[in-house]
């Protein structure tokens, strides 16, 4: 049996049995195997993942034990104080969706984060103990473990512990990142281990506190983690800086299995993650657009392809603003949303010509600010299940809040909700009642956990983080393999561009639109703005022979990270 571990620094040693690609996109990261495969962003976690995999566990046994691996060795976005989505298929294709996103705390108030004047305080919603929301993510893992998991959950809690105790060590990027965050770490927080500027590259970092959290939830399942000790550090933690999370918070929240996504687009069939995630919306919306427009005659970032593209982009994130949210709280049109003649109807006033116009609520704010946070991991087993989880503490190490004894940083996942209509979150993006902050609620997501079948067979399986240009990136990912033939490597390099609606304007990497495309497309009468940041997709694609190819991102911040 051949295992791909496909990881950053490691995967780079797999790059030989790589073919030249036709466009050179730096597509070193990308491995053929013939059996199971990960793709992952940190080696160590990784390995973890790999080992599961050898020693007979199934794709949901390796996520469980590579998650937890994950919030030892990638502590600014792995992590146990946040929450994710899995989209999950079987070998037999049956497939489901696990939402463990965030809740708002029961004090919660749609205006928590508003002035006496009703303006939004800046930060408040971003830094700190009140951006928290309610960690989803260690019921998430216990769940698809009791429904999926076939190895013992102390043997795959097991390894993070050991990743804990031995220590992991730093690489240039992740020295740079503790120092830079020090002034933050140090406003929320007595001491963390990331605390110490003297660190250099391939200092050790243990973490006995963190061990010791692991080791309720080793012993106790969830209920180490939202009841007893840990449940009681948390909370006083959130005492300790005005946070709003209680016990009862922590001893109410639930996970919740629900109905992927799915649309049929040509041979294909996308399976994602439905609300409180906008991804799988906004992609089905996306491609059922595209589908009549001739994207591979046109070719790849041809004038025609990006303006068309552009458009639907446009239309999906307009609906995401004005009708996504949690769905067990708000009444998302999800088959309206859907609906092929409604799509269809979307496009009507789509020119070929000329750039539509999005309705100016707000000067547009940058659309993407920060670096890359979230994580995203891909897996197939021997047996052929699927698993694709994007898991997340929104921001750079979250609120930069750790717990006190605990060990484990605090999402931000709060700023995810409109904290007023029409005011742009971190990532630029508005929305309105849909969204607004509500007691038990969950926050609008863009990730987008993605698996794509074609005529009825496992094909694909991607996601990645990068804010709102998740959705997009997962689109473009999927259109460049489809339409513009690219061998996966190519798919997920190539450049990038990105439309949210508002602020409206492209925003694109450096070498996206060449060859007198932006020109092209600014007579138009689009706009447009260079950016640094977009999503850093992680992608396994199943051959027909059974092969699997996996592709890791050349955008990835993080390539020097150390495998030991
Ligand atoms: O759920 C969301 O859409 C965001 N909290 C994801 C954050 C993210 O991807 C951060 N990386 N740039």
């Amino acid at each position: 049996m051949r295992f791909l571990l496909l990881s950053l620094g490691l995967c780079l040693l797999l790059s030989s049995c790589r073919e030249e690609p036709k466009i050179n996109y730096s597509a070193t990261k990308t491995a053929d195997f013939s059996t199971a495969a990960v793709a992952g962003p940190h080696p160590l976690a990784t390995k973890v993942a790999l080992k599961v995999l050898q020693n007979g566990g199934n794709a949901i046994d390796a996520a469980v034990a590579m998650q937890f691996a994950m919030a030892v060795v990638y502590p600014r976005a792995g992590n146990i104080g946040g929450g994710g989505f899995l989209v999950y298929r079987d070998a037999d294709g049956n497939s489901e969706a696990l939402d463990y996103r965030e809740q708002a705390p029961a004090a919660a108030d749609r205006d928590m984060y508003l002035d006496e004047e009703g303006n939004v305080v800046q930060g408040l919603s971003t830094r700190g103990h009140l951006a928290v929301g309610v960690p989803g993510t260690v019921a998430g893992i216990a769940e698809m473990h009791r429904k999926h998991g076939s190895r013992p959950w102390k043997d795959l809690v097991g390894y993070s512990i050991d990743l804990a105790m031995n220590g992991y060590r730093l690489s240039q990027s992740e020295v740079g990142r503790i120092k830079r965050y020090h002034d933050d770490f140090a406003e929320f927080n007595k001491s963390t281990p990331f605390s110490d500027t003297t660190v250099v590259e391939g200092s050790l970092i243990v973490q006995p506190a963190l061990a010791a959290t692991l080791r309720r939830i080793r012993d106790k399942g969830a209920a180490g983690f939202y009841k007893g000790k840990t449940a009681e550090l948390i909370v006083k933690e959130m005492k300790s800086g005005g946070g709003l999370i209680t016990l009862e918070d922590l001893a109410n929240y639930k996970p919740a299995w629900r109905e992927p996504i799915s649309k049929d687009y040509k041979e294909y069939r996308i399976i994602s993650m439905p609300p409180s995630s906008s991804g799988g919306l906004c992609l089905a919306q996306m491609v059922e657009m595209l589908e009549p427009y001739p994207l591979s005659d046109w070719g790849f970032q041809s004038t025609p392809a990006v303006h068309t593209t552009v458009e639907a982009m446009r239309r999906a994130y307009a609906d995401r603003a004005e009708y996504m949210g949690d769905s067990d709280f708000y009444p998302v049109p999800l088959d309206s949303l859907l609906d092929d003649d409604y799509l269809a109807g979307r496009m009507n006033d789509f020119r070929e010509d000329s750039a539509g116009t999005s309705d100016a609520i707000v000067a547009g704010l940058e659309a993407v600010r920060e670096s890359y946070e979230t994580t995203h991991i891909s897996i197939i087993d021997a047996a052929g299940n699927a698993v694709s989880i994007t898991t997340t503490l929104n921001g750079n190490f979250g609120s930069k809040v750790m717990v006190d004894e605990g060990g484990f940083f605090l999402n931000n996942e709060m700023d995810d909700f409109s904290a007023k209509p029409g005011v742009p979150n971190m990532f630029g993006l508005i929305g309105k009642e849909a969204n607004a902050i509500m007691p038990g609620k969950r926050m609008l997501s863009s990730m987008t956990p993605t698996i794509v079948e074609k005529d009825g067979e496992l094909f694909l399986v991607l996601g990645a983080p990068g804010g709102s240009t998740i959705i997009t990136a997962v689109l473009q990912t999927f259109l460049n393999v489809t339409e513009y033939g690219m061998p996966l490597a190519e798919a997920v390099n190539a450049p990038r561009f990105h439309h949210q609606y508002l602020p409206d304007v492209i925003v694109h990497e450096a070498d996206a639109l060449g060859n007198g495309v932006k020109e092209d497309l600014e007579k138009m009468g689009h706009q447009f703005r260079e950016t640094k940041y977009m999503a850093v997709i992680k992608a396994l694609q199943r051959l027909p022979e059974g092969t699997i190819v996996a592709a890791a991102d050349r955008r990835n911040p993080d390539d020097d990270v150390k495998g030991y």
